[in-house]
């Protein structure tokens, strides 16, 4: 799906959301409060959108994604800066060394594993090359809990997203999937377990706009 959709992701995501990923992965990306100079690994990576956010801040960064499509994109978008990578892989095992980087973050994919035990396996998958003591964070479009909200929000879901992503994408099923899966999707509480589980501590949780997207950042633990 996301080889079909390459050409217009980028574009798509700026129309339905009226530009507000770019403003939520920068958020992300400022949670996530990295050292300075440090070296990311951005799960399920697509276009780059966040790694480039990372990149232009100084960080390195080695983006994962099982798209060859996709990644064209980001490597085209991204080869100016001298400390990226890009490499074809599944998030649940990525050819790189136990505690290798500083951080490991993942950006509107979580709903893309289909499955709980999927998600549990990228977030142990990034914990392995996180170092102890480094961040993992995850971005994801949740489920509003404000009763309006959530009412306002399955509107846009149900209705707008798909004719709209039809138009910009040409692929009626690619945005029917989305709002789909936005639907489908594990409740943030549950996701907040499940990195609990996988031997992260200090998780915090920052909504955006009522709940309609989350950040969620913690760390390794460290050994002692
Ligand atoms: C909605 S896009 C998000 C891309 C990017 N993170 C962003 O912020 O725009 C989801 C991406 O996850 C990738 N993906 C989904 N499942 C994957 C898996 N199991 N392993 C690697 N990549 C995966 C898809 O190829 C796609 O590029």
């Amino acid at each position: 799906m996301f080889s079909q959709i390459s050409p217009a992701y980028d574009l798509a995501n700026t129309l339905l959301s009226l530009g507000l990923d770019r403003a939520w992965r920068a958020e992300a990306a400022r949670r996530a409060a990295l050292p300075e100079g440090g070296r990311i690994i951005d799960f399920c990576t697509g276009t780059g959108e966040l790694a480039r956010i990372f990149l232009k801040s100084g960080h390195g960064v080695t983006g994962v994604d099982f798209c060859e499509e996709m990644l064209d994109i980001a490597r085209k978008k991204c080869m100016e800066f001298r400390w990226s990578e890009f490499i074809c892989a599944d998030a649940t095992s990525v050819p790189l060394p136990n505690d290798s980087a500083d951080g490991a973050s993942i950006a509107f994919a979580l709903r893309n594993l289909h499955h709980v035990g999927k998600v549990r396996a990228v977030f142990e998958e990034m914990v392995r090359v996180v170092r102890p003591g480094g961040k993992v964070m995850f971005l994801e479009l949740t489920k509003p809990g404000h009763g309006f909200w959530r009412l306002v929000y399955y509107g846009y879901l149900c209705l707008y997203l798909p004719v709209m992503g039809a138009l910009v994408s040409g692929r009626s099923g690619a945005y029917r999937y989305l709002s789909q899966s936005i639907r489908g999707f594990l409740d943030t509480d549950q996701v907040l377990g499940i990195m609990a589980d996988t031997g992260l501590e200090d998780i915090r949780a920052y909504p955006l706009l009522g709940g309609i997207a989350t950040i969620g950042v913690a760390r390794k633990v460290n050994k002692t």
